[in-house]
């Protein structure tokens, strides 16, 4: 059992688009407290109202000077990607095939991968990255290395095996049904476990065979608790190219209805370039778009039109996208969220950004019951930011007068040296200052 106390902000809703976030959407501390017994929160309040109530010798952490907040979701990022971040000079395509193939390769081997697991969950919990969605490689190895790495730390994470048995080299492609196999003996080791689940993985529709398509499509009929994950209408491209390799379909999104991969538990990252006719169809079966910010400035891809989701009802969830991503760190997607908007003429507000990175990706992910929110209840995920993390960032929130401008100072100015300790399962996994033994 633990206490701690501080300053906590934590949204309860979606806050909407405005400037003051809609009632009861959000909840704010000033001098708060989380109590956490069992890595799950069982009471979130006030320190005055909780402390009569706490049991002798409850261990009580000080974080007054800081801001909690519940842990950040990342609903897609490709952990074998780490090292290929900020690889200069190319769109999509060329991308994938000078740099994203060569260093997924290296993930055959069971040493490499699970030290590249271990250096990707460092970091996530470094910036404050509690849960993702997760691309491995297309080997089953990288796989079970992840798995075993987040099992080890207890954190919540969904992952799966790339399938793709096209358009790539060798050494990453699978046999068409052998590929599928191995996703059926990973979800009957990993799915539901602890807090693991499973995400079926074709990379994207110009890797897989129809064949390959539709086995997918047949293990998501058979068991729907099952999430998927795949990239839709990235790039103009990429675009001409699906259009070419499936002239049967009417658009990109079509491909991925004929193979029955669409469905409430999926996530299409990016889909930039897409009509009302195919946002409304992703809506009607409650798909989710993630929403890269940082990776569609990098890449050149294009400025996804996140209210145009909005207004036709269709989620959107929020990425680094990491490695076409240039940033692992919540904050930073945030502040490629805000730049995109900006041009757009849809500016992120900070209460905005916030729910988008917490409960907003949690309800995406249908994990809204569980992480993403600071409740009595939820799991204890909790990212503890510091205000003066920098001394520009200090004398920045010295002028603010409102939560409001706050909040999104924070977005804006922050980076990884705002986040002071990351809490996960009601555990300290990550603390900045903390000195070597
Ligand atoms: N489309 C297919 N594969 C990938 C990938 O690894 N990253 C991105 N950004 N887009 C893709
Ligand atoms: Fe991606």
């Amino acid at each position: 059992q633990r206490l701690l106390r501080g300053p906590l902000f934590t949204c309860l809703g979606d806050p909407g688009e405005e400037a003051t976030p809609l009632p009861d959407t959000t909840r704010y501390l000033e001098d708060g407290a989380i109590w956490i017994v069992d890595g799950h929160i069982r009471a979130v309040d006030a320190f005055e109202a909780l402390a009569g109530r706490l049991p002798e010798g409850i261990e009580i952490v000080d974080y007054r000077d800081k801001l909690m907040m519940p842990g950040f979701i990342d609903s897609h990022v490709h952990y074998v990607q780490l090292d290929i971040m900020a690889s200069y000079g190319r769109e999509l395509l060329d991308w994938l095939n000078d740099y994203t193939f060569p260093a997924e390769c290296r993930f055959a081997d069971a040493a490499y991968a699970e030290a590249g697991a271990e250096r990707f969950l460092d970091e996530m919990l470094r910036v404050g990255t509690t849960t993702a969605q997760v691309f491995c490689s297309s080997h089953p190895v990288s796989v079970d290395s992840f798995f075993r790495a987040a099992q080890r730390r207890r954190l919540r994470m969904i992952a799966g095996k790339v399938l793709m048995d096209r358009h790539a080299p060798d050494a990453l492609t699978d046999d068409t049904l052998g590929g599928v196999r191995d996703s059926e003996r990973l979800i009957a080791d990993w799915h539901g476990r602890d807090r693991l689940d499973y995400t079926l993985t074709p990379r994207f529709a110009p890797t897989s065979t129809r064949e390959q398509l539709d086995a997918v499509g047949g293990v998501l009929r058979s068991a729907p608790d099952l999430y998927l994950q795949t990239h839709l209408s990235e790039n103009r491209g990429e675009v001409a190219w699906v259009a070419e390799l499936f002239p049967e379909s009417r658009d990109y999104l079509d491909v991925y209805e004929r193979h029955g991969l669409v469905g409430p538990r999926s996530t299409f990252a990016h889909g930039i370039h897409l009509n009302d006719d195919q946002r409304r169809r992703l809506a009607q079966r409650g798909a989710n778009i993630a929403f890269c910010p940082t990776s569609n400035l990098f890449l050149g891809s294009g400025l996804m039109d996140r209210l145009a989701c909005r207004d036709v009802g269709l989620a959107t969830s929020l990425a680094s996208d990491v490695g076409g991503g240039t940033s692992l760190s919540g904050l930073g997607t945030l502040q490629g969220a805000y730049q995109v908007g900006a041009l757009l003429g849809q500016a992120l507000t900070g209460w905005q950004g916030f729910y988008r990175l917490t409960l907003g990706n949690a309800r995406a992910l249908h994990l809204d019951d569980k992480i993403g929110s600071l409740q009595a209840g939820y799991e204890a995920d909790i990212v503890v930011l510091d205000p003066e993390s920098t001394p520009l960032m200090a004398r920045r929130l010295s002028q603010t007068t409102t939560l409001s401008e706050r909040l999104f100072a924070m977005m804006m100015l922050g980076d990884d040296r705002t986040v002071a300790a990351t809490w996960a399962n009601g555990r300290l996994v990550h603390e900045r200052d903390a000195v070597a033994a």
